[in-house]
């Protein structure tokens, strides 16, 4: 079968439950790859493993189970990757997707707290995911996906606390795939422009006007609308299975967001 792409591999992939993370653990198991999903949230996290237990069912190929593990805890994330390791003994691709953005607000209403907890959530796990399942990809000559976002290039208003944690991504990534050439393991970020997810939707409900909230997110693209999670799961196994002579590079998916000038200011 053409579409089974990743069969006999293991991808493991952090905040899987949902949005972004769920739209790959779907694209990864439909080409065929055992997929091991983690999330913070229990219910959401066994939902998702019986929804993508169906799919592999019925293409009978690819696997998928549901590890919790908060990312922001070191010793969550060890067991999570010695679970991964011990349940299919190997491990060729880290996605590491799970992250938050904060409602938009300028520098003056942020604390230094609140930044500090962004970067532990969307940054330090990075760090130790990588860090932990390292030893695991250099044998099997895996490779890494770091989600980070196209506001890490271009900047984003009323966000510089998250707009930083993912501009430190994409060059902690650059940094990493220098180090891990040598030891045949490539390391690549993706970096999604406006993706409808769940995570958008909490956006919009806490809007002054949620349909116009909408309207400006799917505006926003040159292609007029956002894209979905598997178009940005489609990436991620290209990147994982196809993308060989790849590393060290960021790959917006974003529907033309950043193209063109426009008016910038009121
Ligand atoms: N949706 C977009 O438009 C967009 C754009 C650019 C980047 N991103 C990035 O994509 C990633 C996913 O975003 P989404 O929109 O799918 O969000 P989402 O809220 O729908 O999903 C987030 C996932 O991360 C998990 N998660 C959150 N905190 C966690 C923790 N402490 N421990 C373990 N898991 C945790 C959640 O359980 C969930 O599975 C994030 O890193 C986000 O910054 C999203």
């Amino acid at each position: 079968m053409t579409g089974l792409r990743y069969a006999n591999k293991v991808a493991l992939i952090t905040g899987g439950s949902s949005g972004v993370g769920k739209g790959c653990a779907e694209e990864f198991v439909k080409a065929g790859a055992d997929v091991v999903i983690c999330s913070n949230r229990e219910g959401e996290g066994a939902a998702a493993e019986a929804a993508l237990q169906v799919l592999a069912c019925e293409q009978g190929a690819g696997s998928a189970s549901f590890v919790f593990c908060d990312v922001r805890r070191d010793q969550d994330l060890r067991a999570l990757i010695d679970t991964t390791v011990s349940r299919y003994q190997r491990l060729d691709c880290l996605i590491n997707n799970a992250g938050w953005h904060p409602p938009h607000k300028p520098i003056d209403d942020f604390s230094a707290h609140e930044f500090q907890e962004l970067i532990g959530l969307n940054l330090i796990s990075v760090f130790n995911a990588c860090k932990f399942a390292l030893p695991h990809l250099r044998r099997t000559g895996g490779n890494i996906i770091n989600i980070a976002s196209l506001v890490a290039t271009i900047g984003q208003r009323h966000a510089v606390t998250y707009t930083a944690t993912k501009g430190a991504v994409l060059s902690f990534t650059k940094a990493l795939a220098l180090d891990e050439a040598a030891n045949g393991v490539r390391v690549n970020s993706v970096s999604p422009g406006n993706i409808y997810t769940p995570l958008w939707q909490e956006a919009i409900d806490a809007a002054p006007d949620p349909a116009r909230c909408r309207a400006d997110g799917e505006a926003a693209q040159v292609m007029a609308r956002m894209g979905s999670p598997q178009e940005v799961g489609r990436l991620c196994v290209y990147l994982a299975a196809d993308a060989t002579f790849t590393t060290g590079v960021d790959h917006i998916i974003s529907g033309g967001a950043e193209l063109g000038y426009g008016r910038k200011t009121d």
